[in-house]
């Protein structure tokens, strides 16, 4: 779907389907845009009560006229602001509306509903990631592919009518939603790629082509330049497996040199079985997501990179499988991380926080203003907080209400999670440095201080996105998050 703005001018409006919003039974745009006969069209349809009152109700008006030959009416309740939450919902439900009539394209008037606590950009942005959203496909290992495919989906344009003193905002505002969407969309692919064609090597290669397509650096380390650096940890992990192991670098330069980079490390186990802590076998196959962090950082850079972010931005993401074999880590295995610290591998199914550990270390050189990780850790974080927000640990004040304002600007939301030092006795090992995993209590917590031992030297946050990074059931599927936030967090160290 291509997103765009247009100055409304006058009753001259040309598409396949004009969305209107009506509030307190007026639609008020009907009135500035359409001829007296659409117009009473309009008013008759919502006078014979067939569209509810109930905020997301929609109700299709067919005109006679080939230059606009419907509208679609939204409901938007009584007239007074409604909830952010509503506007999204209602937004929803226009949008798959619009997709289910054969118009191709649609000009929308929805940001003219005044929303509770949001500007005019929210509402355009939230358009834009909707209808996204709306048209993302995941067919490409379909022999036959979905319906409509040759199309395209529907509609394949979503323009949204401002006031000329609102285009520029909000014309910068689509494109910036456009560019997310897009790095929304390649995180999905990722995530939706099974484990046996998005291994280590895959992530690689798509980094590759992400530099080359936006020239940017990108160094990918092999197995042989982590044992040089003594990445005891990760290689730990990745002992069981027949793929490679990578530690992917992707450099985003667009400020100056002296400006410290924000650097983003994103977990790529690209499946998870456990290791010989093996999972049991319901709904293994999701472990297939297990590098969503990965590819959350991926689509990030390639949004940051397309808009030109006047910022400098390393993503970096350790990847391997963890899997059983004969060569497999043991529990009770005791390696060397890469900062020194000697862990004692309790149980191989709390990979993510080894590969993590190292990448954390190695980042250090270069010398960064934030750290941001993000990870599928832990089944206890869905447990606390469940699909909705993220979890969000961090010792920094400042940077935890970054990202908490950056998720909510984006409808991608993020919850504080408490990391008290005292949570730390928790991970005490009686032969190593600690142990990679706590009890039962408090999962999400030991394991985001076990990563904080390794994020000593710089200011650091960490999203524990087991929760958000996918949905389960009919629906099943990667959802592209925390792109959103991530942008947006990054976009604010811009200059
Ligand atoms: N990738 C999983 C976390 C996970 C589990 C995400 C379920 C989403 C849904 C992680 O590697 C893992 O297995 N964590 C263990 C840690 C435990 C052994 C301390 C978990 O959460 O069970
Ligand atoms: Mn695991
Ligand atoms: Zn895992």
């Amino acid at each position: 779907m291509q997103f765009s703005t247009k100055v409304a001018a006058g009753d001259r409006i040309r598409t396949a389907c004009l969305v209107v919003p009506v509030r307190g039974g007026q639609a008020d745009a009907a009135t500035r845009l359409l001829d007296a006969a659409a117009r009473r069209r309009v008013e008759a349809a919502i006078a014979s009560g067939d569209l509810a009152d109930k905020a997301g109700a929609t109700l299709l008006v067919a005109l006679d006229d080939e230059r606009l030959p419907r509208v679609l009416l939204v409901s938007f309740g009584d007239g007074k602001p409604v909830a952010a939450r509503t506007f999204l919902e209602a937004t929803r439900a226009a949008i798959r509306h619009v997709a289910g009539t054969g118009a191709d394209d649609a000009a929308s008037l929805l940001h003219e509903v005044e929303v509770t606590g949001r500007a005019l950009g929210w509402k355009i942005r939230s358009q834009v990631l909707i209808g996204a959203e709306s048209a993302y496909r995941f067919d490409s290992l379909k022999s036959r592919k979905d319906e409509g495919k040759d199309k395209g989906p529907r509609p394949s344009r979503w323009t949204m009518l401002v006031g000329r003193d609102e285009d520029r905002e909000a014309g910068l505002e689509a494109e910036r939603a456009a560019a997310i969407a897009d790095g929304m969309a390649l995180a999905k692919d990722l995530g939706n790629l099974p484990g046996n064609i998005c291994t280590p090597t895959y992530l690689a290669d798509t980094a590759r082509r992400i530099a080359r397509e936006h020239k940017l650096k990108c160094d990918v380390l092999d197995e042989k330049q982590m044992r040089a650096l003594k990445m005891g940890s990760l290689l730990a992990v990745a002992r069981g497996s027949e793929q490679p192991p990578k530690l992917i670098v992707l450099h985003y330069k667009g400020a100056g040199a002296r400006q410290a980079p924000v650097v983003l490390v994103g977990k790529g186990i690209t499946f998870d079985t456990g290791g010989i802590s093996l999972k049991p076998g319901a709904e293994m196959d999701e472990m297939k997501y297990d590098m969503c962090g990965a590819a959350s950082v991926l689509g990030t850079v390639q949004a940051v990179a397309a808009l030109g972010l006047r910022v400098n931005l390393i993503g970096v993401v350790p990847t391997c499988e963890n899997m059983p074999s004969g060569r497999a880590t043991r529990p009770g295995d005791i390696v060397t991380s890469m900062s020194g610290q000697t862990i004692e591998i309790l149980n191989t199914d709390a990979e993510g926080r080894l590969i993590l550990c190292d990448a954390l270390t190695y980042v250090e050189r270069f010398k960064p203003a934030a750290v941001v990780d993000i990870a599928t850790l832990t089944g206890a974080c869905v447990i606390a907080l469940g699909h909705h927000n993220s979890g969000l640990f961090s010792g920094d004040d400042d940077l935890a209400a970054e990202l908490l304002a950056a998720g909510r600007e984006m409808n991608d939301p993020c919850w504080r999670m408490p990391l008290d030092d005292e949570y730390q006795d928790l991970i005490k090992s009686p032969f190593a440095d600690m142990a990679n995993i706590g009890g039962r209590a408090a999962g999400s917590v030991t394991a985001a201080c076990f990563l904080a031992r390794y994020t000593k030297a710089y200011r650091w946050a960490h999203l524990d996105i087991a929760g958000t990074a996918w949905k389960s059931g009919a629906n099943k599927g990667a959802t592209g998050r925390p792109v959103p936030l991530l942008t947006r967090f990054v976009a604010g160290h811009a200059k």
